[in-house]
């Protein structure tokens, strides 16, 4: 990706989005499993602006933009997509040589491709401000764009049309690029006497038209790239778009699928080519799957790697990786910062926390593994578990290469099992057990002749009846 010098980047994000009714703000909505916001920040980081500014009202908003690394404009009152620009004001005063992309926070479609096209023409054209349209059949509420001569006149809002202008199939995307100098003028003439009471953007328009510039309007290759989601239902059509097309993406890079049902692939995830996935399967964040991994079904990766020829089934991985030719699952769950070696056995109901997992080594059921560093061709029994957690401090344990650990053991750490360490079934491990050795905590078996005989005598008759 290639910076355009002095280019500027508005997202507009501080709307309430009402009727989409959730408990967090509209643009933090997730499309394919990213933020509706996050989407739109990439394309304009992607498209090569320079600095990034989030106009926002709420908290979360606030948090999401600078965790994504953009400036934050307060806008308090949202008297229209005008006023949240006006709000930007200073931020564009920094840097006012060159163009400003306008974005809307709840379009996550719009890519850098076409905002990079709508930027070549901007310039060729030297235009004022280039907006980029589409052509639907459906103009929705959408502002329609009117032309004059074929060239742009002006963006009429749904609620300001008379009868013709309703008509028009051409609509305002709400994604501008703006002269800088250009946009500060106009934002200082715009007024809210419209149907709506409120400071439209879209009226800079005919206002710099009217000031002698020109003004273009670039047609999207896509009317997808337009589409935004003000309601839950909006947001489904969205998802159920980013999830088709991202199948189509992935066959076309070679990797294999069964169904389709219940697939979500996000944005940021890598497929390697000869990675099979299986239903029901959710790839999210900056997840890599390695050439020839078998992913499913029923499985939800997170920020993670997994290695090439692994198999992971029916499991859930957050900000982990695993190594090569493994096997993971079934009903595994990979917790942050665990590292799974090549050639390993994770089995049934383990769970594995904040842990390294050597190459060759076997947890094959009901284990625990939080806060440790195993080594290499271990062997874990049935039914381990790492304590480590005193209630206060959380306390690692360390395992070394060639293990052996008996079913239904207890690790309490801060422990070290040296290497070669065998430890007996069903023991409670509290001190450090040398190389070589063999750990048994176990009280001597006492064997009572008949006791149990008497003692079930009345219920073994009762059931006998
Ligand atoms: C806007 C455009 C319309 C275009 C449509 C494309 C105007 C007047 N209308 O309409 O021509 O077809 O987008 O999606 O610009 N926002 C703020 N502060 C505000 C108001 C809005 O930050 O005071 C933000 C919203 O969070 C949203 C974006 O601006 O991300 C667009 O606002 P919205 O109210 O959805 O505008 P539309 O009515 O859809
Ligand atoms: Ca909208």
């Amino acid at each position: 990706m290639q910076v355009i010098p002095n280019t500027n980047a508005v997202i507009l994000a501080a709307g309430i989005g009402k009727r989409m009714k959730a408990v967090c703000s509209k643009v933090l909505c997730e499309v394919s499993g990213k933020p509706m916001l996050n989407w739109v920040i990439d394309s304009a980081k992607n498209s090569g602006a320079e600095r990034c500014c989030v106009v926002a009202s709420t908290d979360d908003v606030v948090s999401a933009a600078k965790n994504a690394g953009c400036t934050v404009c307060l806008q308090q009152e949202r008297l229209g997509t005008g006023h949240a620009v006006m709000m930007a004001e200073d931020f564009l005063r920094e840097n006012e040589d060159g163009d400003t992309l306008i974005l809307t926070g709840d379009a996550p479609f719009m890519d850098e491709e076409t905002i990079r096209k709508a930027y070549e023409q901007h310039k060729k054209e030297n235009n004022a401000v280039t907006v980029v349209t589409a052509v639907l059949d459906d103009a929705k509420s959408y502002g329609r764009i009117i032309r004059k001569d074929g060239k742009l006149a002006a963006i009429v809002e749904k609620a300001d049309c008379n009868e013709e202008q309703l008509a028009i199939k051409e609509i305002n995307s709400g994604t501008f690029w703006f002269s800088t100098k250009k946009l500060i003028f106009a934002l200082g003439k715009i007024t809210n006497d419209n149907a709506q009471g409120e400071y439209y953007l879209t009226d800079a328009v005919a206002l710099l038209i009217a000031a002698g510039e020109n003004a273009g309007a670039c047609i999207s290759d896509s009317p997808d790239v337009v589409l935004g989601a003000n309601d839950p239902a909006g947001l489904l059509e969205l998802n159920e778009i980013a999830a088709a097309k991202a199948i189509k993406k992935h066959l076309e890079g070679g990797v294999q699928f069964m169904l389709r049902d219940g697939i979500i692939i996000g944005p940021d995830v890598v497929i390697e080519p000869g990675a099979v996935i299986k239903p029901g399967c959710i790839l999210k964040g900056k997840t890599f799957i390695h050439r020839g991994a078998v992913i499913g079904p029923n499985s939800m990766i997170e920020d993670s790697e997994i290695g090439e020829g692994t198999v992971f089934e029916s499991s859930k991985a957050a900000k982990s990786t695993v190594g090569k030719d493994t096997k993971i699952g079934p009903y595994v769950q990979l917790r942050p910062d665990s590292h799974i070696g090549d050639q390993v056995k994770i089995g049934d109901f383990v769970e594995v926390k904040n842990s390294t997992i050597g190459d060759g080594t076997s947890v094959a059921h009901l284990t625990y593994v939080g806060d440790a560093d195993v080594g290499k061709f271990c062997n874990f029994g049935c039914g381990v578990v790492f304590v480590n957690y005193d209630g206060e401090n959380k306390n690692r344990t360390k395992v070394g290469d060639f293990c052996f650990v008996g079913c239904n053991t207890n690790l309490v750490a801060p422990v070290t099992l040296g290497d070669c360490v065998y430890t007996a079934a069903g023991a409670t491990k509290t001190k450090d057990v040398p190389d070589g050795a063999l750990a048994i905590s176990r009280e001597p078996l006492v064997i009572k002749d008949g006791w149990a005989a008497r003692k079930l005598k009345k219920y073994i008759d009762k059931k006998s009846k």
